[in-house]
C-alpha cells in the first residue's frame, strides 16, 4: 500500500499506508487525524478535509474538478493554489510518498 505523510497543524507528521482506492480524508480519520473533520463523509459538503499538497505530486493527482473547486471557496483556512480536497484524493500506486499539509483551522 502506497505511504503518505501528513503534516499536523502542529508541526508534527504522520506517515500512513493507505490502501489505493481509499480517500485521504477516511484513511485520516480512521487513524485519528483530528485536525481533519471530514464532516460530510466526503460528500463535497463541507471543506473540512481541506490540506495542502506539499510535494510534487500535484500534477498527478490532476486538477480539482467543478465541485471541489466551488467548495474550495468555503475553506475555513485559507485557500492556496495547493489547496485540495482530501476527500477526492483516492490513494493510487503512483502517489506513493504523497506529502499534505493539514489545513488549520477546518471549521
Ligand atoms: S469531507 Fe466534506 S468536503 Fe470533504
Amino acid at each position: 500500500m502506497p505511504n503518505v505523510k501528513f503534516i499536523l497543524p502542529d508541526g508534527r507528521e504522520q506517515a500512513l499506508e493507505v490502501e489505493n482506492g481509499t480517500s485521504l480524508m477516511r484513511a485520516a480519520t480512521w487513524a485519528g487525524i483530528h485536525s481533519i473533520v471530514g464532516d460530510c463523509g466526503g460528500n463535497l459538503a463541507c471543506a473540512t478535509c481541506h490540506v495542502y499538497v506539499e510535494s510534487t505530486h500535484a500534477e498527478l493527482l490532476g486538477p480539482a474538478d467543478t465541485r471541489e473547486t466551488e467548495m474550495l471557496e468555503y475553506t475555513a483556512a485559507p485557500r492556496l493554489p495547493n489547496s485540495r480536497l482530501s476527500c477526492q484524493i483516492l490513494m493510487q500506486e503512483g502517489l506513493e510518498g504523497l506529502t499534505v499539509r493539514v489545513a488549520d483551522p477546518q471549521l
